[in-house]
C-alpha cells in the first residue's frame, strides 16, 4: 500500500504503460495494426515525455539557479518527475527495440 501511496506515481504509471504498451504489441502481432504503427505510437510518446521531463526540468533550474521564474498553471516539479518516469518506461523499451544495434556498438569498441 505504501508503495501506491507515494508521492509520485511511480508504480501506476508503470502498470499502466506496461498495460498499454502489451496492448498495441498484441494488437501488432495479431495484425490488428501493423508493427510500424505500434512503433510509431511509442516513438511519439517517448518525444513527448522526454520533451515535457527535460522542459520542465530546464525551468527548473532556470528557476532555481538564475531566479528567471516561469510561471505555469501546475506543479512544474511534480509533472517533470512524472513524465520523466514515463519517459525512463517508454525507453526502456526503445532500448530493447535497439539492443542488438547497441550491443555491436559497444563489441566493437571492446575489440579496439
Ligand atoms: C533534461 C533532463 C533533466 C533535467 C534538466 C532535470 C532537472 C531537475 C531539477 C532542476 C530538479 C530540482 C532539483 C531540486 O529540487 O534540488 C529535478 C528534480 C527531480 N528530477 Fe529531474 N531533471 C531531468 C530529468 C529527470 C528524469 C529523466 C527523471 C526521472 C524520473 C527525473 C526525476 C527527478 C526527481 C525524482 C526529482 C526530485 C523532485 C523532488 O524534489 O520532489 N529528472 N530535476
Amino acid at each position: 500500500m505504501q508503495l501506491l501511496l507515494s508521492r509520485y506515481y511511480l508504480i501506476p504509471i508503470l502498470l499502466v504503460i506496461g498495460v498499454l504498451y502489451l496492448t498495441t504489441y498484441l494488437l501488432a502481432r495479431k495484425s490488428i495494426i501493423r508493427i510500424s504503427v505500434h512503433r510509431k505510437i511509442w516513438n511519439l510518446l517517448l518525444l513527448i515525455t522526454s520533451a515535457a521531463c527535460c522542459l520542465l526540468g530546464l525551468l527548473l533550474v532556470l528557476a532555481m539557479d538564475y531566479g528567471i521564474r516561469i510561471r505555469l498553471p501546475f506543479d512544474m516539479t511534480f509533472w517533470h518527475v512524472e513524465a520523466g518516469i514515463a519517459m525512463g518506461m517508454i525507453a526502456a523499451f526503445h532500448i530493447c527495440w535497439h539492443w542488438r544495434y547497441l550491443k555491436v556498438i559497444f563489441q566493437y569498441k571492446r575489440r579496439y
